[in-house]
């Protein structure tokens, strides 16, 4: 109750008159950019809250955990759990730099000091990450909290932060099979693991060599995105989520999944991460193959037969009971904010990627937000983290939002000056 009396205080030292009590959210901007960027803002601003309810009430188990595998104190959101408490993780979790790079967002809208310095605060919880070698999720943790505040305020440290992680994700590099490591689990399964979201990890890498001027992070990069685009995908461009390699030979070994319905499907948010990352890979280094790459995602992802009407993809594209399967409110967010920037290189198509990520905003804005002052702060709801083992399915969860407000910010740019970059 006491903390229901503080997220609602928080809408009223807004001064908006809010419908209270109504599972209604009024209009609280003229266009759809403005009406989210300021329900983000008190969204947020709950979230604070909660994020301080979570650290204090962190369970004996929870807590026991932790310090037996030194894994640090709690630092951000991950999701709501299916009884409505807050997942907070250790900075080593692959999800810990989604908030704080949603509050350097705000913060890039906004320009208020409140937002910098609470994104300060929730980044700098993450330093340590500059170091753990251990996984591939350095550009997810690193490049979207430091990576956005060296964006918005050129300090130092930040870039320092960035360099050490770059240098330290590059050491999982295997020169002989050309990709970057991804998950060192699960060894008695796979022995090199690759899963088609290391693609995100590569923006780390290109912004490494344009800093420092060592084009290791960069021939580092632009290989792993060559052998990814070998071994990872279908005749239909649609992908497999992990390709497990022979490190010594460079063979595939294995083609599976891990996440989605089974080896052959087309689990939804490795699809969005694959249309991303080759976006994202052709603004850094203009081979036509990248664009290419992105294109025929594009096809893939908007001809499908099961792709919704709303544009916010079922969790596996094979799911078997579709259209009653959960869907993907973070796949979509992923899919729209990479639509804005692929409208900028493939200007014959441009109208139709904007159109279709308007309509996912908007769909999602609609039909997926949360209700003001509920669900731990998070913005929207429905997305589905693991749905085989039954984790996170039908949540809200951080990453959705980051790339939602991502969408957002593209979306405002492109309009106000036609450029992203
Ligand atoms: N990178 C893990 C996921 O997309 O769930």
């Amino acid at each position: 109750m006491k903390r229901r009396i503080q997220q609602l205080s928080h809408t009223l030292m807004l001064g908006l008159c809010i419908g209270i009590g109504s599972s209604c959210t009024p209009k609280l901007g003229n266009t759809i950019v403005e009406d989210n960027m300021m329900f983000a803002q008190l969204q947020l601003r709950v979230a604070f809250d909660e994020i301080d309810y979570a650290r204090t009430n962190e369970s004996p188990e929870s807590r026991e955990k932790r310090e037996k595998n030194c894994w640090g104190e709690l630092t951000n959101p991950r999701n709501s759990e299916p009884d409505g408490s807050l997942h907070l993780v250790p900075s080593k979790d692959w999800t810990s730099g989604f908030f704080p790079g949603e509050l350097w967002y705000i913060y890039e809208y906004t320009q208020n000091n409140f937002w910098k310095k609470k994104a300060q605060q929730h980044t700098d919880m993450l330093e340590q990450e500059k170091m753990n070698g251990k996984t591939h999720d350095m550009g997810f943790k690193m490049y979207c909290s430091y990576g956005n505040g060296y964006r918005l305020t050129q300090d130092e440290r930040y870039k320092e932060i960035l360099l050490q992680s770059a240098r330290t994700l590059a050491t999982r590099f295997k020169p002989a099979a050309g990709i970057i490591r991804s998950w060192d689990h699960n060894k008695n399964k796979w022995q090199c693991p690759v899963i088609i979201d290391n693609m995100m990890n590569l923006e780390l890498l290109f912004w490494a060599t344009r800093e420092s001027g060592d084009s290791t992070y960069y021939n580092i990069a632009v290989n792993h995105a060559r052998t990814t685009l070998k071994n990872h995908f279908r005749p239909d461009y649609s992908c497999y989520h992990v390709i497990d390699y022979d490190t010594i030979t460079g063979n595939v070994l294995k083609k599976n999944t891990h996440q989605g319905l089974s080896h052959e499907s087309a689990w939804s948010r490795g699809q969005a991460w694959a249309l991303y990352g080759y976006t994202m890979c052709y603004r850094e280094t203009k081979l036509p193959e990248f664009l290419q790459q992105a294109q025929k995602v594009e096809e893939y992802l908007f001809n499908h037969p099961h792709m919704p009407a709303d544009l916010v993809p079922y969790w596996d594209f094979d799911a078997p009971n579709i259209p009653n399967e959960p869907r993907d409110a973070s796949a979509a967010s992923v899919i729209a904010s990479a639509l804005y920037e692929l409208s900028l290189y493939d200007t014959e198509n441009a109208e139709k990627y904007q159109k279709q990520a308007d309509r996912i905003i908007e769909n999602l804005a609609k039909n997926y937000r949360s209700d003001m002052g509920q669900n731990n702060g998070f913005l929207l709801l429905h997305s589905t983290g693991t749905k085989p083992s039954n984790t996170e399915v039908d949540v809200p969860i951080v990453y959705a939002d980051y790339y939602f407000i991502e969408a957002l910010i593209r979306k405002d740019k492109l309009e106000k000056t036609g450029k992203l970059f």
